[in-house]
């Protein structure tokens, strides 16, 4: 029997088996797909891999589509590939994953970090131009969630002071700013296919541009620095020498993952209608709820619906986020947290000095948000059941 007492407190939980907080969606096709590519005999990257990346390039509406092994390899690549090392900076925000500002590090640049906009919690992009100085090579705005970023000032203020962008689209492959695919708007953009992104890989990411230049290095950088084409050289085309060209990396992407990703991509905008429907069901139920806020979005854009964040008000709660967090994996629904303030972290607090109060709507937001189970597999009793625990633990600790 169902009770009003949360789980946690020692009430019934709403599910008897576990909502998992995320989990891929893979069908027939992907398995065939996959045992197709095991039995090719040709197991990395080879043909499958670069009709990813064609059919990738379509899909984003891009020159060019580098597939990669993450996103965090392709906005690695991409900063080396604008030539940022030591002594650079490069401005991104603070509510991110600690890949955007550690790839800032392996380059040996410092990440300068600009709050975020308090409704999207994307880079607020009135406070950029005050951090730009005569060291400032680049701007990686993240588009949280699947929200873009204000683009077009951003691409003013690279305009104005020379500045390279790099957009970290982890959470937006289906993006759109005012008509125009995210892909194709900044200098470079790279996404996500770890195993919770909209299409997944398991890992995986595809670095876009339209520039011939950045394509080119990307590519022999993201295999060791060999000339291009080197991974032809044991194709049937016959044995050809290579020349490294720079000392490169290994972030090459295998034929196995392209066959998930060209099956993925194949299902992309139906996957994000089923999310859709789920965002709406979501809106609906907690639209009166004064305790939560659902995180905003700007007009004139096409929304990737990665995740469904919302801020607690815990002001008008008895508990903690953590304490809902909790409360709400007792009653057997899986939730996450995107993201802890980067700055905050040991390793960044240490070496740049930041401290709590640095960015007021970051801290703020990180300290009360939750995000909730949004994928395609979910049915639409797993939504009810997440609304109905949502609200009972909401309810229990209301002020
Ligand atoms: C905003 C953001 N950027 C970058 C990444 C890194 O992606 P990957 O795991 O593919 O390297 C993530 C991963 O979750 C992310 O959320």
């Amino acid at each position: 029997m169902k009770t009003n007492i949360p789980a946690i407190e020692g009430g019934m939980p709403v599910r008897d088996t576990f909502l998992s907080f995320h989990q891929a969606l893979l069908g027939e096709e992907e398995e065939a797909s996959v045992i197709q590519t095991l039995r090719s005999g040709w197991l990395t990257t080879g043909p499958k891999t670069k009709q990813f990346e064609a059919e990738f390039a379509k899909y984003a509406k891009s020159e060019h589509a580098v597939a990669v092994n993450s996103c965090t390899a392709a906005l690695h690549l991409a900063l080396v590939a604008a030539g940022i090392g030591k002594g650079d900076e490069v401005i991104t925000t603070p509510m991110t994953f600690c890949a955007t500002a550690n790839v800032i590090v392996h380059v040996q640049a410092a990440p300068v970090f600009v709050d975020v906009d308090s409704v999207t919690l994307n880079i607020d992009v009135k406070r950029i131009e005050e951090k730009i100085t005569s060291k400032t090579r680049a701007i990686i705005p993240v588009h949280y969630a699947g929200c873009p970023c204000e683009m077009e000032t951003i691409l003013d203020l690279a305009k104005k002071y020379n500045l390279v962008v790099i957009e970290d689209a982890a959470h937006a492959t289906e993006t759109e700013y005012h008509g125009k695919k995210v892909g194709s708007i900044g200098d470079m953009a790279a996404f996500s296919f770890y195993a919770t992104k909209n299409l997944t890989t398991a890992e995986g990411g595809m670095l876009t541009t339209n520039s011939d230049e950045f394509a080119e290095k990307v590519r022999v950088l993201a295999l060791h620095g060999m000339s291009k084409d080197a991974w032809k050289r044991y194709s049937p085309e016959g044995y050809q020498h290579y020349e490294v060209l720079y000392p490169g990396y290994k972030y090459n992407m295998t034929d196995i993952q392209a066959s998930l990703g060209l099956c993925q991509l194949a299902k992309i905008e139906d996957f994000l209608k089923v999310r859709q429907r789920h965002v709406a069901s979501y809106d609906k139920a907690f639209k009166d709820m004064d305790s939560i806020v659902r995180i905003g979005r700007i007009p004139d854009i096409k929304h990737a619906e990665h995740l469904y964040a919302i801020i607690l008000k815990t002001e008008l709660l008895n508990a903690s986020r953590d304490r809902i967090l909790s409360a709400l994996q007792k009653e057997n629904i899986g939730v996450s947290v995107h993201f802890q303030s980067l700055h905050l972290h040991p390793y960044y607090r240490q070496q740049f000095g930041f401290s709590e109060g640095a960015f007021p709507v970051t801290e703020y937001a990180a300290d009360r948000i939750l995000s909730l189970p949004l994928y395609p597999g979910l049915a639409e009793q797993d939504v009810c059941d997440v609304i109905e625990a949502v609200k009972k633990v909401i309810g229990y600790y209301s002020r």
